[in-house]
Parts: C-alpha cells; structure tokens; sequence
C-alpha cells in the first residue's frame, strides 16, 4: 500500500495542503493508563503538526482519535461504547474522520468488531505505528480507503513524533515501549511487542529540555521501567536525571518486583530531594501457588524482602500497589494470604481488580474459573481493608507539613495537588494563582482518599 509507507513528514504536509480551506480540527479520547495518555500527546502532536486545532469535543471535531486500552474486558466495552456514541456525528457528516488508535488496534478479535460492526472507523493503528497517523488521514481523505495498521513484534522506535502536552508542569515521558514478561493473565506483551528502551541521551535530553521549560514534575513510564536497558540501567538513567539542576520531582513506573536492585532503592534514597519516594510494587497475588501460575517470577517472601529494604533506605516511602481477585483457582486461602501481605505492608493505595479472562493469554485457557458472585464477595473484602490500609496511612500525615505541587481546583475552588508520596491534598487558602507551583502547607485532616490543608 503505497501511502502507508510514505514518509511521515511528506505525508503531514499533504494532508496540511487538503485541508487548507477551512479550518479543521481534532479531537483526542483516551482509556486506559499513563502510557496511553503519553501516546495520545504524541498524536495530538501529529494532529497539530498536519494543522488540525484542538476541538472542545468529539462533536465538534474533523478528526477524532479514540485511544483505547484492552487490559480488561470492561476497558474494551468502554471504548467501544464510547465508539458508538461517536456514530451519529458520523452520520451526520461522513467527511468526518474517525480512527482507533491504542491497544485494542494490535488486539485481531477486536479490529476484526470494529471493520464489521463500526464501518465508520477510518483506520486503526496499533501501538507503536503512530508514526502512521498522517499517512493514513491522508488515505481516508484522497481515497475514502479504511486501512488497519498492525504492528512487527518489535517496531522501531520513531523519535521524531512531536507532543502537544495537556500539562504545562507535568510530563509523562516513556523511557521505554512494550514487555517482555509473560504474566499468565496479560495482554500487553502481545498489544505492546516486545520490549524495546529508547536511548538514554534521548531520555536525558527531553527532561533536560522539560525542566529548562519550567516543568516540575516529570514521570518516566515504562511496562516494567526496573528492565530498561540502554547503554545506562534504569538506576543510572534515574540517577542521571536526578542530577540536573532544577526543582523539579521525578516519578516512575511500573516496576516488576523481579526486577527492583538495591542499586535503584540506593539512587532513590540518595536523591530524595528529586526522587519521590513513592513505589509502586505490584503485587497481584499473596499467594505463592497463584504467584507461580501467574508466572510472576517472585514469592510472597521475596516481595516483602523489598518492602523492608525500601522502608530500610526510605522510611516515609509510600508504597502502592496493584492486586487481581479470583485469578483462576484462587482459594480462599490463596486469597487470605494476599490478605495476609496487605495488612503486612500497610500499603497507601492500592488498585484492585476481578481477573478478567484475555483471549491469547495463557490464564485464559486454566481451568478453576472462580464464580462471579465469590470473585465480588472478595474484592469487596479487599476493598474494606484497602480503606482502612490507606485511612492508616493517611492519618499519619494530620499536624505535618507536606510539599504538594498545585495542579488545579476542586469544585469548591481550593487548590488541589498532590505530596511527592503521592497524597491527594485540598489546601483551603491556597487558590488558582498557585498552580503550577510547589507549596507549603500544614495538614489538619486526613480521610482514605486524601488530605486537607492550610498554607
Ligand atoms: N485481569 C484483571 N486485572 C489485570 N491486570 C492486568 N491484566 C489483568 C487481567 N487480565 C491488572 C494488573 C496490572 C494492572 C495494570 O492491571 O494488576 O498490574
Ligand atoms: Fe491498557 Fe496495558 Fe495498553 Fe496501558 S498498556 S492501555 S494498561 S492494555
């Protein structure tokens, strides 16, 4: 197909030329994480770059992308709800360009719904081909052609995309792309590819070209940062950035337990005045037996092994951490084990899910379904000592003074923002003018879901 291997930037500028007569604009939705929010800047950028503005909403939009996530089935059900909303716009204008973008475009069952049953997606395009967009708007526009743009296992990575940031304080930056683990239940290996690390002078160089710009938060993403690999490891990518002048935080994620050194838990506790101490461990499962059949690589005695040496080296640390209820065969004493961990750790939030089965993964062909009812019974078990879990947590912070960068208001008009632990906090006299900035303030009240304060 002779447009989609047009170069990128040749493409931009012909799409720049068709679409000169008015102005035209776009639109970006997206589900699922932090990465997703990354590549949807980066598409945006392209948007931008092919002269499209910025639309208020959908309906009022040229182009519209719609970045979707497959990690669970009611992600997909999200995104393809959200989908068929978009189908009356449609309707009403057929020059209107709707595309896929995201994990459920490398996901076969999921294009195979969406060429049938959404004829109007223009195009879908898989993870790691945004590099594509322009190329393919330019088809939709000169041949009314539908094209479906999957991935290589491995794709390169394109460094030339350009972001139109949604904050100008905040920047998530992907250090690296795609997975290399097999965890039983998980789909991202085969919507991401294989793991790939970008250069570490094009890491150091984009956050030192952020934090130049004034940005004071910057996050570094990646499926499993602990695994990036370049000619630097993470902990000294880390370490890197850590050292370029500026007040500025540096968050990260995930990392895979398997994977966390003493050599990153030193760098974080050598550097805390930039490194937040903040540490997102997933857990999934207390259980060794589940554990095994997850593949995660780890038992629950070598989990809690980093959770003292990270307390050890960083005793405010704020440790969170994700957790699947009822993966296949799940006893109640499997589950009581991850109870067990969960009241070990203490942690400060947690993110818990029902398993959802994911066709092409091999949690999805086990035996032992755990029935719905016992699965929601669990997690509402989990849920309550979740509460008290971050409740705890969170009380230990009344009478203190945090640091919160200011990222917006609430409905009430205080500022809103969050402690380098990652605590939510509403700062009654704080206002709009300190957004963007990092405030002092002394906190009065604490709840599971965040703190209050005063300057
Ligand atoms: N079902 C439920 N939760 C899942 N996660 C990943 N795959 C599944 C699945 N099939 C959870 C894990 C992961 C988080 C991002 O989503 O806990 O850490
Ligand atoms: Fe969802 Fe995983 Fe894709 Fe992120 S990488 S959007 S969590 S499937």
């Amino acid at each position: 197909m002779q447009t989609i291997e047009m170069k990128m930037d040749e493409a931009i500028e012909r799409v720049r030329e068709r679409i000169c007569d008015r102005p035209h604009k776009y639109y970006v939705m997206t589900f699922g994480c932090q990465q997703n929010e990354a590549d949807s800047e980066r598409a945006a950028g392209l948007c931008d770059a092919m002269g499209y503005l910025l639309a208020p909403s959908a309906a009022e939009a040229d182009l519209v992308l719609i970045n979707t996530c497959s990690i669970r089935r009611h992600a997909e059900e999200k995104a393809l709800s959200y989908l068929g909303t978009l189908q009356t716009y449609y309707r009403a204008d057929n020059e209107r360009i709707i595309g896929v973008i995201g994990c459920m475009a490398q996901e076969p069952s999921a294009v195979a719904l969406l060429k049938k049953s959404f004829p109007f997606v223009a195009f879908t395009i898989a993870p790691g081909m945004l590099g594509e967009l322009p190329a393919l708007v330019l088809s939709r526009i000169t041949e009314r052609k539908r094209n479906f743009c999957f991935a290589p296992d491995r794709p390169d990575i394109v460094e030339d995309i350009p972001a139109v940031r949604t904050s100008d304080f905040r920047a998530l930056v992907s250090i690296m792309y795609g997975c290399n683990n097999v965890c039983s239940y998980c789909i991202v290996p085969y919507v991401r590819g294989r793991e790939r690390s970008r250069r570490s002078e094009d890491v150091i160089s984009e956050c030192r070209d952020l934090i130049a710009r004034g940005y004071r938060e910057i996050t570094l993403l990646g499926q499993n940062v602990n695994s990036y690999r370049s000619d630097l490891t993470f902990a000294e990518l880390l370490e890197r950035i850590a050292e370029i002048e500026g007040g500025f935080w540096i968050r990260f994620m995930t990392s895979h337990p398997k994977d966390v050194s003493p050599e990153l838990i030193a760098v974080m506790a050598a550097h805390r005045d930039k490194i937040v101490p903040a540490f997102h461990l997933p857990l999934q499962s207390g259980s060794n037996r589940i554990l095994s059949l997850m593949n995660r690589t780890y038992t629950r005695e070598h989990y809690l092994s980093i959770v003292d040496a990270l307390r050890a080296a960083i005793p405010d640390v704020a440790i969170t951490t994700d957790i699947i209820v009822a993966f296949p065969t799940e006893t109640e004493e499997d589950f009581e084990n991850t109870l067990d961990i969960v009241r070990r750790v203490g942690y400060d939030k947690m993110f818990s899910f029902i398993y959802s089965p994911r066709e092409g993964t091999r949690a999805a062909t086990m035996e032992g379904h755990i029935p719905h009812s016992i699965a929601v019974s669990r997690m509402d078990r989990l849920l309550a000592l979740e509460r008290a879990s971050a409740e705890h947590c969170n009380d230990a912070y009344v009478g203190t003074r945090v640091r919160v960068l200011v990222e917006n208001t609430d409905d009430r008009g205080r500022a809103v923002g969050h402690t380098a632990t990652g605590k939510l906090v509403h700062i009654d006299d704080a206002t709009e003018n300190s957004i963007g900035t990092f405030v002092s303030c002394l906190v009065e009240r604490a709840t599971p879901h965040g703190l209050f304060a005063v300057l």
